[in-house]
């Protein structure tokens, strides 16, 4: 086996590959976070309930940090200047940016796992609780900050209102979190139990199912390898570590979403389609999708002079290159040619990814079964599609024989929509972190447009560009967009 630790890029499908460059997949870990990932897990609900642990595991392992971080500075009983106080609302303010994603996350686990039945063929051995630990020590941290909140004092002669004010937001913000924590505590919990009280028949370690130290310590060996500074005792803050939580968190839930979508499109492949059972799946995606748009601000949990403090080091490193991202976008359905040839440009379409191009997606399936159901004929023209999906999408005075499709197609336009939140807030984000000029990951791909191939123009990336193009490739579900054009032209 690979030590994709020490080498991460050795097993990494990319064809670019430049070893003295830092890199997405060596940089946040990806193939070492996808070994890890419980092979045991083979249905959606287990690899849902497997994204989940995995994405508290390592929230919960910066959140701690934080948390330690203000307690020894509350405990220490030093009164504190408003530059400290400033540091430590920063620290508490992403603790609970941090309780805000896990709050919804929880919603999702329980929605999921615990109330609908899920399929999950494994249960967790009882009185397995070492490797809890982070856990606890996150529950122990959050008591110890609520006992010491009095203790936070403002040094004299600092500017009266403006200490007050700093002061109290802290007090505020510790106290929210406090809040969150108890939910969010409540959610883990019952998740474990339900898993422990489960009638499968296989039992299951929790440390088989996660195991926490090698999760975690692929972060650790980016940190040692790129930010050794940050690692030390008296580190002044955790920029690093949330910088690499905030990506390994969505590659740890990408698996989640990429099976849902091929198991949605396997059901509807089946005769006659199981619409029902992909609904629901497509609405799981959508809520996933909604939680990464609430992820995808925790970068700025940091300030953009926080972060160039460390950017040089990624180098070449963005998450254009996420392997998985591209996964969940070509099963989804798109297939716009514009995006395939700069995929292809990049470097970026992997052998895997090549044949999923190829594969029909979910998009694909939803259309077939559309067709099967005669919704529309196979042959017709795209604008009579949309006519005819309109027509299953307006209220209709009959009783609807195709409620199911009605549902599916709404919920994919949902599943479609949270994705270009995510994509808007993405942009928002970068914008306030790095401005409106050149990126990182894109920009090393320049290179690539100047071959001595002379149909090859040279390559324009600069980032914002980049990423506002990406809003313009042709719709997942084209289709279900068109038939509302097509409601709205005909409504008047
Ligand atoms: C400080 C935080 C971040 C900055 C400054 C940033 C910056 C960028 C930039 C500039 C690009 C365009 C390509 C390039 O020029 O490299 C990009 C693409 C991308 N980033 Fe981020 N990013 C951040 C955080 C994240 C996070 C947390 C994720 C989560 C996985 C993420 C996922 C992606 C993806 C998937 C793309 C490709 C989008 C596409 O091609 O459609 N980014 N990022």
């Amino acid at each position: 086996m690979q030590d994709t630790k020490s080498d991460p890029l050795a097993t990494c499908s990319h064809i670019y590959k430049d070893p003295d460059k830092a890199h997405y997949c060596s940089y946040i870990q990806v193939p070492g976070l996808l070994e890890t990932f419980y092979r045991g897990a083979k249905t959606t609900d287990e690899i849902l309930l497997c994204s989940a642990i995995y994405a508290y595991t390592l929230w919960w392992n910066l959140q701690q940090k934080e948390l330690a971080a203000l307690v020894h500075l509350a405990e220490a009983g030093q009164p504190l200047t408003p530059e400290q106080c400033y540091d430590a609302l920063k620290r508490a303010n992403r603790c609970v940016e941090i309780d805000r994603i896990m709050l919804q996350q929880g919603v999702i686990a329980r929605s999921e796992l615990l109330r609908h039945n899920g399929t999950i063929n494994f249960r967790f051995a009882l009185g397995d609780t070492a490797q809890l630990e982070l856990f606890s020590q996150t529950a122990h941290q959050t008591r110890l900050l609520d006992q010491a909140l009095g203790t936070f004092k403002l040094q004299e002669g600092a500017d009266e209102a403006a200490s007050q004010h700093l002061l109290s937001s802290l007090k505020d913000l510790a106290l929210t979190h406090s809040d969150s924590f108890n939910t969010i505590q409540r959610d883990f919990r019952d998740l474990l139990w339900a898993m422990h009280e489960h009638p499968a028949t296989r039992v299951v370690d929790f440390s088989e199912v996660v195991p926490v130290e090698q999760l975690l310590s692929y972060g650790k060996a980016t940190l040692q390898k790129y930010h050794p500074q940050a690692v030390l005792e008296d580190a002044r803050t955790n920029d690093e570590l949330t910088f690499i939580t905030a990506h390994q968190t969505f590659e740890v839930w990408f698996p989640a979403v990429i099976h849902s979508i091929q198991e949605a499109t396997r059901l509807l492949q089946l005769r006659p389609a199981h619409t029902w059972e992909a609904e629901a799946l497509v609405r799981r995606i959508a809520d996933i999708f909604s939680l990464f748009g609430r992820m995808i601000h925790i970068p700025q949990t940091m300030t953009a002079a926080d972060y160039i403090e460390f950017r040089d080091q990624l180098q070449a490193g963005s998450g254009v290159e996420s392997f998985q991202f591209r996964a969940i976008e070509i099963s989804a359905g798109l297939r716009d040619t514009r995006y395939q040839k700069i995929m292809e440009r990049m470097q970026l379409v992997t052998e895997d990814l090549r044949m999923l191009w190829d594969t029909p997606s979910l998009n694909a399936a939803f259309m077939e079964t559309l067709a099967d159901r005669g919704i529309f004929a196979a042959g017709d023209a795209a604008p009579d599609k949309a006519a005819k999906i309109a027509e299953l999408l307006l209220p209709s005075t009959f009783a609807n024989p195709n409620v199911d499709l009605t549902a599916l197609a709404e919920s994919l336009v949902r599943f479609e929509q949270n994705v270009e939140l995510w994509r808007t807030d993405h942009i928002a984000m970068v914008t306030r972190m790095i401005g409106r000029k050149t990126g990182t990951g894109a920009a090393t791909y320049a290179h690539l447009g100047n071959s001595n191939t002379p149909e090859q123009e040279k390559m324009h990336f600069d980032s914002l560009p980049y990423l506002q193009n990406t809003l313009r490739y042709q719709k997942i579900f084209p289709a279900l967009w068109d038939a509302r054009d097509y409601m709205h032209d005909h409504s008047r």
